[in-house]
């Protein structure tokens, strides 16, 4: 890494979304109440004060609207309510004013891209070609002999499109057959789904998480996608991967849709607006929109997607820092319920190290539920598997039911989760990892958790401050965060081996204020510094 000097101003006023630290609840899998099984918004408000113990400033809740759950609130059949599962509109405003009488703050997913096909919009778009709904969805003629419109394939798998026999014309679907993609070219479609964000906002949400923002706009002439330059190798070209997607995604005309959705936000005082975005750097920055138009925080997953190796993080730490627009506020994700858990991507002894890149890079650190316990994937057998994507590709271990299992409250019955059969099973170990037995254990994971979340808040050189990288080698990534007042240093050993910081032109004196060997915690450092295999310290530098 070269030593560039940070660049971010720290005497403007933040906003909580930049300040905060924002945690994804995936609420079947957080706390049952009424004995189904399955997560409820009773049990969010039952677990707040646990989240504002850990020093939570957001929620951002997965859908909780009614569906038929082919993809488990993804493919939603109302925008304005709540499914049963997870209680009723009463118990959402309930949980809503627990959530701000903590001062905390309650995003929701917004999933427009597409609706469940039980939709009343998609039934009297399907209902006949000269539904005035028609023209909601991505319909198209069969080519000669039945041909599909293009090559374009569904990320679970297969062709994305589906033959609709009574009124002779395939849908497009990016995702499940049961998910029909809307056509946002269509300015009724824009104006309905508006609506929807008035209806949450007035209500008092605070922002939202919009699902896969690029996808939003397909290729006006449906051109065929390019085979991948990389092929991966893959038993079957009807897997996703085996296309460059050009067409069906991240199209120029997305960022007016993007553009009207801040716009819609701004009305609205302090409210953010969060894009699912699976792009690389150069790309995803542009969902930042120009002027402050687009995204407040298009979600950046380098974290989640690159290989753990500290020269290929290092590197795109930089790039990200190069790359984001003067007004653009950064921000950092290390898990979500799409993705395997990182204590199962990296393991168990880089987990902590993992979470203090995060919780100390520059920008909005977004925590996955359980990541602060160190929950890892729980194996599930194939007959339990109910992932639509586990269940398309059987073969290729691409279920995410093991990132979304029950919390592990306790060591009681099923996890202190549910009295009853939880929807998906539980680890065996979890008797010895839960959070009552790990909020009493000062080395525990959620111990480390809760003390690099406090010194966040309580140390505005890690909110606001400036980002400065020091040094990066095969093991190493070390970096500065400071303001007026403070600096710290930040040494994070990304192997196993011990590793050496031998500074060349600077010297770095001062206190160990956190490491994952908290016997070093208030020890002395005197420039050279070394560290443990898996080891992550913070120094407060002497100024
Ligand atoms: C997003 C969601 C994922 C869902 C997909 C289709 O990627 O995070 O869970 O399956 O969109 O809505």
């Amino acid at each position: 890494m070269e030593s560039i000097t940070g660049t971010n101003p720290t005497d403007i006023d933040h906003l909580w979304w930049q300040t905060g630290i924002i945690y994804q609840i995936y609420p079947r899998s957080f706390q049952d109440t009424n004995g189904d099984g399955i997560g409820d918004l009773k049990g969010v408000v039952q677990r707040l004060d646990y989240l504002q113990w850990l020093g939570i400033d957001c929620v951002w809740l997965s859908p909780i609207y009614p569906s038929p759950m082919a993809d488990f609130g993804y493919d939603i059949s109302d925008y304005q309510g709540i499914h049963p599962l997870f209680g009723t509109m009463e118990d959402f405003d309930e949980l809503l004013e627990q959530v701000h009488s903590r001062g905390m703050k309650l995003i929701l997913d917004l999933v427009p891209n597409h609706t469940s096909d039980q939709h009343p919009w998609f039934l009297e778009s399907r209902s006949s070609r000269d539904n005035p709904k028609r023209d909601w969805y991505i319909w198209h003629d069969a080519g000669e002999n039945g041909a599909l419109p293009n090559n374009w394939l569904s990320v679970f798998g297969g062709h994305a499109w589906e033959w609709d026999e009574t009124t002779q014309q395939y849908y497009y679907h990016a995702f499940l057959k049961q998910q029909p993609d809307l056509n946002w070219r269509n300015p009724e479609v824009q104006q309905a789904m508006m609506d929807v964000m008035h209806f949450w906002l007035k209500k008092g949400v605070d922002g939202f998480r919009v699902d896969v923002m690029w996808h939003m706009i397909k290729d006006a002439r449906l051109r065929n996608n390019p085979v991948a330059a990389n092929t991966p190798f893959v038993a079957s070209d009807l897997i996703y991967e085996y296309h460059d997607p050009v067409y069906s995604t991240d199209q120029p005309e997305v960022h007016e849709i993007v553009r009207m959705m801040r716009q819609v936000t701004n009305e609205y005082d302090e409210r953010v607006l969060i894009g699912e975005i699976y792009l690389p750097i150069h790309k995803l920055v542009t969902y930042y929109g120009a002027d402050k138009s687009g995204a407040h925080l298009p979600f950046n997953f380098q974290l989640l997607t690159l290989p753990w190796d500290s020269q290929q993080i290092a590197r795109a730490i930089d790039e990200y820092e190069g790359a984001l627009p003067a007004d653009g506020w950064p921000n950092w994700v290390l898990g979500n319920h799409d993705q395997p858990r990182v204590a199962s991507r990296v393991g168990r002894s880089q987990a902590r190290v993992a979470a203090m890149l995060l919780l100390t890079l520059r920008g909005t650190p977004t925590i996955y539920y359980g990541d602060e316990i160190c929950m890892r994937d729980v194996p599930i057998p194939q007959d339990e598997v109910v992932d639509p994507q586990g269940l398309n590709m059987p073969d290729r271990n691409v279920s995410r039911d093991p990132s979304r299992t029950p919390m592990q409250w306790d060591p009681d019955t099923n996890a202190g989760f549910t009295d009853s059969k939880p929807w998906l099973r539980l680890p065996y170990s979890y008797q010895r990892q839960n959070v009552a037995l790990q909020k009493e254990d000062p080395d525990s994971m959620l111990s480390f958790y809760r003390s690099l979340i406090n010194l966040r808040k309580r140390q505005p050189a890690f909110q606001t401050g400036k980002f400065t990288p020091v040094y990066s080698d095969k093991q190493l990534i070390a970096f500065i965060r400071e303001n007026d007042e403070d600096r710290f240093l930040v040494v994070l050993n990304l192997s196993h081996r011990p590793a050496y910081l031998r500074p060349k032109n600077e010297t770095y004196k001062g206190e160990i204020i956190i490491s994952t060997e908290t016997e070093r915690i208030g020890l002395r450092v005197d420039n050279n510094l070394l560290l443990s295999g898996d080891e992550g310290l913070i120094v407060r530098l002497e100024r």
